[in-house]
């Protein structure tokens, strides 16, 4: 597969039917504006997690990565006015730049970013009785996955769906010697998904912009 023919691939899909509106392309520019990596979904994806997010009428969703605020955006669409949307994001930095954005798209009052490595913010979600969770996405630190994985289930009602981005790097998924800790974390999320009975998972191979990756979708069953 040709970069190049993929790339315009998504370019055509943007410009027909997953074109961002103003504010999308505002987090976006924000975002590259601070110098931040331009590694944000694509407009496509972003829309997929709008649809997902929609198809199973979430109510309350959990993000582990906000960055710009862009698949946050998208997801906070999906939502409705008395949804709400919890963000976790490591960098102070990062979460100052998505708020300002996340409140221009109109939906700032559906969603809390929470600030500190996310294994750190989720004990005081438990005590505040955060849940049950209808979406997650999970988009931060790779070899972290699992955990965030584990912790969403704990936390998702029946028929609650669970998204995780970027498990199959290029390809280095199907290397069981590839070095990478992100890539193994990566192997061993679908070794626990094999022998999990709670969800019913797949995973996309993605081409595009971003090059070859791909996503992990696994169902909350009841
Ligand atoms: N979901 C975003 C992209 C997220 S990029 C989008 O598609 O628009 C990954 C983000 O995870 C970065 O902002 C990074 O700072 C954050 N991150 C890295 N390690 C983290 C951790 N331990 N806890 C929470 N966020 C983390
Ligand atoms: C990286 C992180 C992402 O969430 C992504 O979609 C692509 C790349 C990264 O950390 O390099
Ligand atoms: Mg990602």
């Amino acid at each position: 597969m040709d970069d190049a023919i993929a790339t315009a691939v998504d370019e055509f899909i943007v410009a027909t039917i997953a074109a961002d509106d103003e504010a999308l392309g505002a987090a976006i520019e924000s975002a590259s504006a601070e110098d931040m990596p331009e590694i944000s979904v694509t407009p496509p994806q972003g829309r997929l997690l709008t649809l997902l997010a929609r198809a199973i009428g979430a109510r309350t969703i959990l993000e582990f990565g906000t960055l710009g605020g862009y698949s946050t955006i998208h997801l906070a669409r999906a939502l409705p006015a008395d949804g709400r949307l919890l963000s976790l994001e490591a960098k102070p930095e990062f979460a100052e730049v998505a708020r300002a954005s996340i409140d221009r798209a109109g939906v700032g009052e559906r969603v809390e970013i929470r600030v500190g490595p996310a294994l750190e913010t989720l004990p005081a979600l438990d005590e505040e009785g955060f849940g049950p969770v209808d979406f997650t996405f999970i988009d931060a630190d790779k070899i972290n996955t699992p955990h965030y994985f584990a912790w969403a289930l704990e936390h998702s009602r029946p028929g609650a769906l669970i998204v995780a981005d970027n498990v199959v790097r290029g390809g280095a998924l199907a290397d069981p010697h590839d070095p990478d800790p992100a890539t193994k974390a990566q192997r061993e999320f679908h070794e626990t998904l094999a022998e999990e009975p709670r969800v019913s998972a797949t995973t996309i191979q993605t081409v595009g912009a971003k090059g070859h990756d791909g996503f992990t979708l696994a169902l909350v069953e009841s």
